[in-house]
């Protein structure tokens, strides 16, 4: 469904491919964008230059599919869409993370309300390990928050539905050889909203599952590979009000609970002799979706003013811990 006809890199190794024997090698985004062949231009740049490479696509009569991060500021993104807009070009975030299977089974079983009101959700990406490339320094835009970050607070965002979160991040560098944090701690919480923590470590070896969810029926927990979860049926429980006489015996309320009890597991390659198909990955959705609103002037899934919301509250986490925007940010 796409042919890559061009690669700009500064590196010159990188601007061919095996893969693609007929792509033309650009030294430059710029020239790339000035190569009429070229319909679509992915922006995979260092981080600083995403918002920068995507505006000159989309002056340049493009349309654009921009990497995480979708900028660095809301007037960032907002500059994109103008120029999108100019243009009549579609212009795509890559947020492909958010067709995971185990975030859209979660996310289906929160909005089933088997769960209850949700009360409490916890996101980890948990791991062990020093980085010492462009993403552990501040020139490029490099650190945590605007790496791997994006893809959490999409899902927290996703979860936590309609309404601007309040935001409270605490970062760290800890094992990171350059500046950059590479440890994040992240509340989201607003009106009749659970608490949704996100958080993302380099020094737990013992990493936590990816998901919590606590609810007033139950809780679910889990991570790629298997999710399971519990609830009650409280109107099979006896009615309970207040009793303010000490108990017998000095015990503590306890009460026996039924559960019920359910798992999800991904189909995978394997199970297709038993005809059940595996989901095209997280990517190809993303690609399938933009070939789609391309093409066929389909409605994107993941827009742009959608992805706006997250890249506020990653705003609001740089303000708060006041780290500097890299150059190329629109304040
Ligand atoms: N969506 C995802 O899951 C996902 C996964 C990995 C990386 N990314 C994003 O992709 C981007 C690239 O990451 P990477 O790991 O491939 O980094 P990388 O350093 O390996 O590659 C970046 C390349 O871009 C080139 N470059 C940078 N600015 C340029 C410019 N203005 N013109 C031409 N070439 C330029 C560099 O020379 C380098 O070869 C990052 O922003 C990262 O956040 C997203």
């Amino acid at each position: 469904m796409f042919d890559v006809v061009a690669i700009a890199d500064f590196i010159p190794e990188r601007r061919s491919h095996e893969a693609f024997p007929n792509a033309k090698p650009y030294a430059s985004a710029e020239a790339l964008i000035a190569d009429p062949n070229v319909e679509m231009v992915i922006v995979s740049t260092f981080n600083s230059m995403h918002a920068p490479v995507a505006r000159m696509a989309l002056k340049g009569g493009k349309h654009v599919l921009c990497e995480k991060p979708f900028g660095f500021t809301t007037a960032d993104v907002d500059s994109m869409i103008a120029e999108a807009k100019a243009a009549g070009k579609v212009l795509q975030p890559f947020q492909q993370r958010r067709f995971e299977e185990d975030f859209q089974k979660v996310r289906s079983i929160i909005r089933s309300g088997i769960l209850g009101k949700i009360s409490y959700i916890q996101i980890c990406w948990d791991g062990f390990g020093r980085r010492w490339d462009w993403q552990t320094s501040r020139q490029y835009g490099g650190g945590q928050l605007y790496n791997n970050m994006p893809h959490l607070v999409d899902h927290a965002m996703e979860l936590f539905g309609d309404g601007e979160p309040k935001v409270q991040c605490m970062v760290a560098s800890s094992l990171s050889i350059g500046p950059a944090e590479d440890e994040v701690h992240l509340t989201l919480t607003g009106k009749d909203k659970p608490i949704i923590r996100a958080e993302l470590m380099a020094t737990n070896p013992y990493a936590r599952e990816r998901w919590c969810v606590c609810g007033t029926n139950g809780g679910l927990h889990g991570g790629t590979k298997k999710l399971e979860w519990k609830y009650v049926d409280w109107s099979k429980m006896p009615k309970r009000v207040v009793d303010m006489t000490p108990l017998e015996g000095r015990v503590y309320c306890s009460e026996k609970l039924e559960w019920t009890t359910d798992s999800w597991e991904p189909v995978t390659a394997a199970d297709a002799g038993a005809g059940a198909k595996p989901a095209p990955g997280p990517t190809k959705q993303l690609y399938l979706s933009l070939y789609d609103a391309i093409r066929k002037g389909t409605p994107q899934l993941i827009t742009a003013e959608a992805v706006r919301r997250r890249i506020a509250v990653l705003e609001q986490c740089y303000k708060l811990n006041n780290i500097p925007f890299p150059e190329g940010a629109i304040l």
